[in-house]
């Protein structure tokens, strides 16, 4: 991957300083002042506006545990960017989405037209749902796992062809999926790192699968997690999309960058695939969201302290788990998933009663949980309330 200059935004109406006093952040709040570790850390989430869980709990103040959200951003800069941007925002971003998608195209390495920007990840999916799910034609993917893009197209009439994970890690069975591919096949969907479980293929085994399959129908890895590796690079298979293989890659700005509430991510293909999805296009993006993606992308000290606080709560979850001897898939995401030995509709009542949204049913793992990340304070209301269930499973 190449570095970026630096971010040289657009001349804004109003000055950084004269955003932040027309917000009233400079006077009284401090934020100018904050140490760096202090300043990278956002307030914990206690408001869930739009999100379809606090919609049914509208009463309640809650600790979204569900939600695989980054808690530890967006980073300062972002936030510095997204005030100095916000007097622009009248404009439809046309012309930033476009130098975005350069810049992207610049940091992994393919030219700008193997870039298809959307609104999150999930739009860019919901793409190629619309593109290759229609009556007759089937979807080949792991169950458990990302259900987005099969739901839409399932939608659109076509069938998904479900191959259950193999091993105690849940990992995808890719010698059965390849064996599932048949002429019906439209697309095979591989989520890696997958979710709930949080394992994933080696990259030998993911470049071989792809190699093969994509010779008889195109592939869509789902790499919204992978960029939370420190060996990212080495992981990721865009040298397929290079050499011209029908691969797709998602990647979304909502996990590393913890941009989930500004709704960028994009696809990265080969032209004459990614020009028949842009058709399914219907609206732009949204211009802070940019401004926030283009920020972040330079911010590699955050990426760093993303992966790092990701990681150190991970460990702390699983440390807690191996104490209460809970089995659980060692992740390599935002989130654990873990045995409860509880039906999980049970185990979320519970939860509930204590603020905490945890993950939703992932069958056919009906006593297993999915525990998003959250921030060090959150993870410890956890914590208690699990013990709780602990003891209360033991008396
Ligand atoms: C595997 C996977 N793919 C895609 C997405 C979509 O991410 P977004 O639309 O926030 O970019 C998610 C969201 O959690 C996900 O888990």
């Amino acid at each position: 991957m190449q570095k970026l200059p630096a971010f040289s935004p657009p001349l804004s109406a109003v000055s950084r300083r004269t955003a932040l006093k027309s917000l009233g952040l400079l006077a009284g709040s401090g934020l100018l002042g904050l140490a760096p570790a202090r300043a990278q850390t956002a307030a914990p989430r206690v408001d869930g506006n739009g999100d379809p869980l606090s919609a049914r709990y509208p009463e309640l103040n809650y600790i979204n545990l569900a939600g695989n959200e980054n808690p530890f951003g967006p980073s300062r800069r972002v936030t510095m960017a997204l005030m100095r941007e916000a007097a622009n925002s009248s404009r439809y971003p046309f012309r930033e989405a476009n130098i975005l998608r350069d810049e992207i195209a610049a940091l992994e390495d393919v030219p700008p037209d193997h870039i298809l920007l959307g609104n999150g990840g999930d739009e860019v999916l919901a793409f190629a749902a619309a593109e290759y799910g229609h009556p007759g034609a089937e979807i080949v993917a792991t169950k458990p796992t990302y259900l987005q893009l099969m739901d839409y197209a399932e939608r659109r009439g076509a069938k998904t062809r479900w191959v259950p994970t193999t091993g105690p890690d849940m990992r995808h069975d890719l010698d059965a999926m390849e064996a599932a591919v048949n002429g019906k096949t439209a697309l095979v969907y591989v989520c890696n790192p997958d979710t709930p479980s949080g394992t994933m293929r080696a990259p030998a085994d993911i470049e071989s699968f792809c190699r093969r399959v994509s010779e008889r129908v195109p592939i869509l890895l789902d790499e919204v997690y992978l960029d939370l590796l420190d060996d990212f690079a080495q992981q990721t298979q865009t040298a397929l999309v290079r050499e011209g293989l029908p691969v797709l890659i998602c990647r979304s700005f909502s996990k590393l960058h913890a941009l989930a509430g500004h709704r960028i991510g994009y696809l990265i293909g080969p032209p004459e695939i990614l020009q028949g999805l842009q058709a399914h296009r219907m609206s732009g993006l949204n211009y802070l969201g940019v401004a926030c993606a283009r920020e972040s992308l330079r911010d590699t000290a955050f990426h760093t302290l993303s992966r790092r606080s990701i990681r150190a709560g991970r460990a702390a979850l699983e440390a807690l788990l191996d104490e209460l001897a809970l089995p659980f898939i060692p992740s390599h995401g935002n989130f654990v998933f873990h045995y409860t030995g509880t039906p999980v509709r049970e185990f979320q009542d519970f939860m509930r009663e204590r603020r905490l949204f945890v993950g939703r049913p992932f069958p056919p793992y009906e006593d297993w949980v999915r525990i998003s990340i959250g921030l060090p304070a959150e993870m410890a209301v956890y914590e208690r309330a699990l013990r709780e269930w602990h003891s209360a499973r033991d008396a």
